[in-house]
């Protein structure tokens, strides 16, 4: 399978940035995340949504794995999650960062962090995670776990492997620790419970300063 890379990814400065959102499953960051690209783009940003598990085999396999019951160990789900991200960063989103993009992902050190912190091992989930490179800014949309199912339920489809109340309320609770320390660097908490627009305004609050220093792909505005 022939897949892009870049000759290396650490050491070269990219010139887009990397935002991304985080949240528990129902949180509302697939729906954040791509109204915010709309936006972008709108403003003249060239920017991309992308996601974990990613597109790439190593996400693909993953999201196997969670629609499986028991599926399977929490280790070795950690060491999936931190293969997919090392991948999902060399094959799509370092070229983008490279070519001035803004990559706004939908999930990625955090989650790992969170998820599989509370699940296992969270020194151990550290450690696997240590050379993911950082994203410019992390956004936690941050809901109370009731919300979360309420939406989940009204969206439908099956509950996967961490879709449980009283798990995702440890999460819930594991996130917002992981952003008052800094974890993977900048985290900004935005309160994801209102209407959608009022989170979107919250959330353009919180990134208008790393965009001043972004390329845009037109002049207007
Ligand atoms: N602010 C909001 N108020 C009410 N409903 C919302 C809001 N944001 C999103 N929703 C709805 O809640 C459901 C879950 O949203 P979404 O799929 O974006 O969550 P998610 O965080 O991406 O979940 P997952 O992690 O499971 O993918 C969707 O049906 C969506 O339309
Ligand atoms: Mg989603």
């Amino acid at each position: 399978m022939a897949r892009r890379r870049p000759k290396q990814f650490r050491g070269t400065r990219a010139r887009g940035l990397l935002i991304v959102l985080e949240g528990i499953d129902g949180a509302g960051t697939t729906t954040q995340g791509r109204r915010l690209v709309r936006r972008l783009r709108r403003r003249g940003w060239r920017a991309h949504f992308t996601c974990e598990p990613s597109r790439g085999p190593v996400g693909r396999y993953i999201r196997a794995c969670l629609a499986q019951t028991p599926g399977p160990s929490s280790e070795l789900l950690a060491l999936l999650f931190a293969a997919d991200r090392i991948d999902h960063y060399e094959s799509e989103i370092a070229p983008l960062l490279e070519a001035g993009a803004v990559v706004v992902s939908d999930r990625y050190l955090l989650s790992s962090l969170a998820y599989q912190g509370v699940e296992g091992d969270a020194r151990w989930v550290a450690q696997l995670n240590d050379r993911a490179p950082r994203a410019d800014l992390t956004i936690l949309v941050d809901v109370p776990a009731a919300v979360a199912a309420r939406r989940r339920s009204g969206r439908g489809g099956h509950p996967d492997r961490y879709e449980r109340g009283a798990f995702l309320d440890g999460v819930a609770r594991r996130y917002r620790e992981l952003a008052r320390r800094r974890t993977a660097g900048a985290v900004a908490v935005v309160s994801g419970v209102g209407d959608q627009r009022a989170i979107a305004t919250a959330i353009d609050r919180v990134i208008a300063p790393r965009l001043r220093g972004a390329p845009r792909r037109t002049a207007g505005g």
